[in-house]
């Protein structure tokens, strides 16, 4: 596995390269779920980039950029069993050097869910993912289910600004206790770790009821945020039930696919989570 730092490093190997290839962005600090999409990628391409930078334009004023946790011996060894071929490991100033100052921007779906409590995160997220995606020039580029608005924004640009890749969405890998893997899982101590299972309580809750015929969206609603009060160190930032494509929240019946979300800050940590209804 080869290490590149430089955009003029990526794009001279970018320019040698030939076949499919898979890439697979990170903000490193990997768990299972990152490497279940690096391990995906590898068995549907050629060859395999992942990349590993703590996108600093993604994050707001008072979120935790400094204290993100990073690990990048244990990420490259991590990957490199995976099979990667190559990782792009970039300095901020690579990315965004002095000057910089053009940037992609989605009109509607920013302003829902996530978006609504991160203002300027999703500009940060397709901002730097349109970079990474021209600096690959990937086949496929593989995301998690778990961050749903992500995935839902990134298929959006794709189309909008006519890339040429097929964007895999892959489940969401979960503890055997049903906590959605995640690098921010770090901030929870033991007591905070067990109250973090109610997510997938309401989560599971609410798709049990819909899969035993319950359409009712604000039923639904009502009952995860019953879940949720359950349990005393959870404080929920939102609960939507939404349309799975527009991300528009929903109200009454139920008529085609449904996001069910949340964000629930538990201690020092805020977590998302989400299920299809389908
Ligand atoms: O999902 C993430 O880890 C990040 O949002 C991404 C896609 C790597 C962009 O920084």
């Amino acid at each position: 596995m080869k290490t590149i730092h430089t955009v003029a490093d990526m794009q001279g190997l970018r320019r040698e390269l030939s076949g499919n290839i898979g890439l697979v962005p990170t903000m490193g600090f990997l768990h299972k779920g990152h490497i279940s999409l690096a391990k995906r990628a590898r068995a549907e391409n050629d060859l395999v980039i992942a990349t590993i930078f703590v996108n600093p334009t993604q994050f707001g004023p008072n979120e935790d950029l400094a204290a993100y946790p990073r690990d990048l011996p244990r990420d490259l060894s991590l990957l490199e069993n995976a099979g990667v071929d190559f990782v792009f490991v970039p300095t901020p100033d690579e990315l965004y050097p002095p000057g910089f100052q053009t940037w992609v921007e989605l009109d509607d779906l920013p302003q829902r869910l996530e978006g609504a409590h991160r203002p300027g995160h999703f500009r940060g997220v397709a901002t730097i993912v349109t970079k990474l995606f021209n600096l690959t020039r990937p086949t496929r580029a593989y995301f998690g289910q778990k961050d749903a608005q992500q995935a839902v924004v990134i298929r959006r640009f794709t189309r909008d600004l006519n890339f040429d890749i097929d964007i895999v969405i892959c489940p969401t890998v979960r503890e055997p206790d049903g906590l959605a893997m995640s690098s921010r899982n770090i901030y929870l101590n033991p007591k905070e770790r067990q109250a973090a299972t109610v997510l997938f309580r309401a989560l599971s809750t609410a798709q049990a009821a819909f899969s035993d015929g319950e359409r009712d969206a604000d039923r639904l609603r009502t009952m995860m945020q019953g879940i949720l009060a359950t349990e005393p160190l959870a404080r929920p930032d939102y609960v939507s039930l939404a349309d799975a494509e527009t991300l528009a929240e929903l109200s009454g019946q139920i008529e085609g696919r449904a996001l069910a979300s949340m964000a629930v800050r538990v201690g020092p940590a805020r977590l998302i989570d989400n299920m299809i209804l389908n």
